[in-house]
């Protein structure tokens, strides 16, 4: 087909699949009402900003700013970048309205379309979407507590099982910087047995070699120094509490030592979440610390923790845990109109329906029954009206029940009232 959707990115439609556009509205109104119970409020920033922004924050030589920005040149001359993540745009919406005044967004809440260009495979798009939250101001671990539970509570509810939560802490900055230059020192001993990708950041980015996949390298780290040694006291302390207090409301964690993300921006905890029922994409959601990166924004200086999920990952985690679910059909009363009389009198009716928002439709795709009535079926339609020439003249309507057959025949003058009390019962 000459028209078709570019590379890595997909259509999303009512069908039954993992990625329907039933499964999305579904996922997202369940997400929205839970981070609204723990008190956060929703933000709605441009999917694209100065590029800079990115640079910035994500660091050069992450993955994100060094391979994977779909960066673009507006007609004025200015570098733009569709968002790869949505951590700095919040921050930048945060900073120039001086969100510090407003009380609702210091606990924010977002969703929407990311842009990475990667290679595409299960799991892993050029547009994705994401849900994140972030709380601005807080240095209590008890708030990296709550993050993490409102990420594993977003999980629970709608039914996955199978996670794994892993945590490390970064420290302070001196701490990093005093384990980056250890971890140095020992690499250092053996650079040319590192992979490629390891040896280019042993000089720009050396604790990312920390995350790499390469078994070599793993084994080479197995025995190098480990953050968790640097720390600081107060750091230490607040790792075990939150290792702790997250225990008291049911989430295990593992410590995952080498656990550094792939962001420039974190400090002191960072954590993922991990499914091994998605393949090589297996990080369903990860967030941690990041309290000096409204400051290097030129903003107030002030803590801040976060996370970010896939929308994607997890409708692709719960269709291989077979619980997606199944969702009850909308539409839930259908007119059949068999001639133009009846067809007037079923826009009539369906207006009413639609104005006490109960959801009603009508067939206006031709005269013949049996196609109307398989119509109504294949839309899943609760309900079935007939109307034609005799049902007008006796003023007396069949409401068809699909599952079943069973029919009930109410005076055309109750029908409005009849549905009333059934969507009554229904909801
Ligand atoms: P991230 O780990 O880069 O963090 O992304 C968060 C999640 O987005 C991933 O765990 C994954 O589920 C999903 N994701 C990332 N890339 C793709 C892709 N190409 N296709 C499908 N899903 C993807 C962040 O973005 C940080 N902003 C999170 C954060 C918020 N940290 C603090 N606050």
């Amino acid at each position: 087909m000459k028209y078709s959707r570019p590379k890595g990115v997909f259509d999303s439609f009512p069908e039954a699949s993992w990625k329907s556009s039933d499964n999305f509205n579904w996922l997202t109104a369940h997400l929205r009402k839970l981070a609204q119970s723990f008190g956060f409020h929703e933000i709605i920033t441009p999917i694209f900003e100065k590029t800079e922004l990115f640079i910035r924050t994500s660091g050069e030589s992450s993955d994100i700013v060094s391979k994977e920005m779909f960066t673009f040149e507006d007609k004025g001359g200015r570098m733009m970048t569709l968002r790869p993540e949505g951590t700095a745009p919040a921050m930048r919406a945060y900073i120039e309205n001086q969100l510090e005044q407003n009380k609702k967004a210091q606990k924010l809440f977002y969703f929407g379309p990311f842009f990475r260009y990667d290679r595409p495979q299960a799991g892993r798009y050029r547009q994705f979407h994401q849900f994140g939250a972030e709380v601005i101001g807080v240095k209590d671990p008890l708030q990296d507590v709550e993050i993490i539970h409102l990420l594993m509570e977003s999980y629970r509810t709608i039914g996955l099982k199978n996670l794994s939560v892993n945590l490390n802490c970064l420290g302070t900055q001196s701490a990093r910087h005093a384990y980056t230059q250890a971890l140095k020192d020992y690499l250092g001993q053996y650079l040319p047995e590192l992979s490629e990708d390891s040896q280019l950041r042993f000089e720009n980015n050396p604790l990312r070699i920390l995350d790499s996949k390469d078994p070599k390298d793993k084994e080479i780290l197995k025995t190098g120094p480990k953050i968790l040694d640097f720390l600081e006291d107060e750091s230490a302390k607040n790792f075990n509490y939150i290792i702790d207090q997250l225990k008291a409301v049911g989430i295990i964690s593992t410590v995952d030592p080498n656990l550094v993300r792939g962001l420039d921006y974190y400090n002191e905890t960072v954590f993922e979440i991990i499914t091994t029922d998605l393949g090589a994409q297996s990080t369903l959601g990860g967030g941690g610390r990041y309290d000096s990166l409204l400051k290097s924004l030129e903003g107030p200086d002030l803590p801040a923790v976060g996370f970010g999920t896939g929308i994607e990952r997890i409708l692709l985690t719960l269709e291989a845990q077979q619980s997606l679910p199944v969702l009850p059909p909308d539409l839930f009363l259908y007119f059949i109109p068999l001639d133009d009389h009846a067809k007037h009198a079923s826009y009539q009716l369906a207006t009413a329906l639609r104005q006490h928002n109960i959801p009603a439709d009508l067939y206006l795709r031709g005269r013949k029954l049996q196609k109307a009535l398989q119509f109504a079926n294949e839309l899943g339609a609760k309900y079935v009206v007939v109307i034609g020439e005799t049902e007008l003249q006796q003023q007396t309507i069949k409401i068809k029940e699909m599952s079943t057959g069973a029919e009930q025949s109410v005076p055309l003058h109750s029908l409005i009232s009849t549905i009333h009390n059934l969507w009554r019962t229904h909801v």
